[in-house]
């Protein structure tokens, strides 16, 4: 409720802003799910009237549409113009749509890439056509026309992934496999080094035994990871944030491994998609007689996972928050403001102005009140949750 009140008067002075800029609010926004050339959702809106432009790294995962759902609705309901455009991994296509966005008027772009390091060329030319850029959810690297940094606590995802097993691992020598994200991911990192310092305690005391990463063996001893290190693990257990990747990988990490690395296993996989990817391929090992598997982004598909116990856990990140933070970065930045910041990211260039939303561990005993009851998923969406 507190959420909804914020969020409404928010709304309406970002529609008091965007009047007072000269550019009466649409009656209803403008939504561009594909390239430029392909949208044709609604007639493109006069420039004046598109202050703010949205662009996300792919449709091809449910997280981002979540992202496109809220920021749709919340927009809506101020009866402002947007374009949501979508790079489809794709570095070229990603600078294409922000050139658009800039073609077309925008003051701010609010931006998750798909590289973080090839971004800063499309970061560049926004700032140099004077739009401030907010980077949402991944850090856009090795530039300093990053105006703010909208996110999630990365660090709290991967130690609370690497918690979840920890807690329910007993004895020593269990076959632990590791999993990451994209290495162009400033993210896949950063959850990785969360997920580090919780797991590697673990794995050199003998908890773990990690199966499928010689590098991550050879460095059990040591608590901090260097980014060359962390890079040197990742190189090897990357999913590439892409369900057949990850799919792959895991076949060919159970082809590898000896009957005593199955049985009961753990798993640390970095996100929701990659996890039933991972957990589809591990269930279908007649040796693995029972596997914990982690996620994140409580996508609706591995929340099913979850209540039918094909996936261990996810963390939850309440998209809605981000979603809020990042509109209301948009306004103070429309009224040459500093958006409120709650600490500092380096992304190789500068220290990034940023704000940080807590995340929840969900599972079974909390699926209903995390997800259902706070309103962010119906029940009638999910099957056997009683
Ligand atoms: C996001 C995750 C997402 C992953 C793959 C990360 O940067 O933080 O929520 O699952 O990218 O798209």
């Amino acid at each position: 409720m507190r959420h909804k009140g914020v969020m409404f008067a928010l709304l309406l002075f970002f529609a008091s802003i965007l009047a007072a800029c000269g550019g009466a609010p649409a009656a209803a926004p403008t939504t561009a799910p594909e390239a430029p050339a392909e949208a044709t959702a609604a007639p493109a809106a006069p420039a004046a009237e598109l202050a703010v432009g949205i662009v996300l790294p792919t449709r091809d995962e449910p997280r981002w549409i979540q992202d496109e759902t809220r920021f749709q609705e919340a927009l809506t309901a101020a009866g402002y113009q947007v374009e949501i455009l979508f790079s489809q991994g794709d570095s070229a296509r990603e600078r294409q749509n922000v050139e658009s966005l800039i073609t077309k008027g925008i003051q701010v772009l609010i931006i998750t890439p798909h590289d973080g390091t090839a971004a800063a060329a499309a970061a560049n030319a926004a700032r140099d056509a004077g739009v401030k850029v907010i980077s949402y959810d991944r850090l856009i690297r090795e530039t300093d026309a990053v105006d703010y940094y909208v996110t999630f606590d990365s660090l709290a995802v991967g130690a609370q992934q690497a918690q979840y097993l920890v807690d329910n691992a007993s004895g020593t020598d269990n076959p632990l496999y590791l999993y990451a994200g994209a290495a162009s991911d400033n993210n896949a990192f950063i959850f990785f080094e969360g997920a580090w310092s919780v797991l590697q305690p673990k794995i050199a005391d003998g908890t773990f035994r990690v199966v499928n990463s010689s590098a991550a063996t050879e460095l059990s001893g040591t608590a901090e990871l260097s980014r060359e290190q962390q890079a040197e693990i990742i190189g090897q257990i990357t999913t590439n944030w892409d369900f057949n990747t990850a799919k792959t990988l895991t076949e060919s990490n159970l082809t590898a491994a000896a009957a005593a690395d199955k049985g009961a296993v753990f798993i640390l996989a970095p996100n929701d998609g990659t996890a039933r990817a991972i957990a589809d391929t591990f269930a279908a090992d007649p040796d693995v007689s029972s596997y914990l598997v982690t996620g994140q982004d409580a996508e609706q598909a591995s929340v099913q996972y979850i209540i039918d116990g094909k996936q261990s856990m996810t963390v939850f990140k309440d998209v809605r928050t981000l979603v809020d933070d990042a509109i209301s970065a948009a306004i103070a930045l429309l009224s040459d403001q500093e958006p409120t910041a709650s600490g500092a990211y380096d992304n190789g260039a500068k220290e990034v102005p940023a704000i940080q939303s807590p995340v929840v561990t969900v599972d079974q005993a909390n699926v209903q009140e995390a997800l259902i009851d706070s309103g962010y998923y119906s029940a009638d969406e999910f099957s056997g949750l009683e």
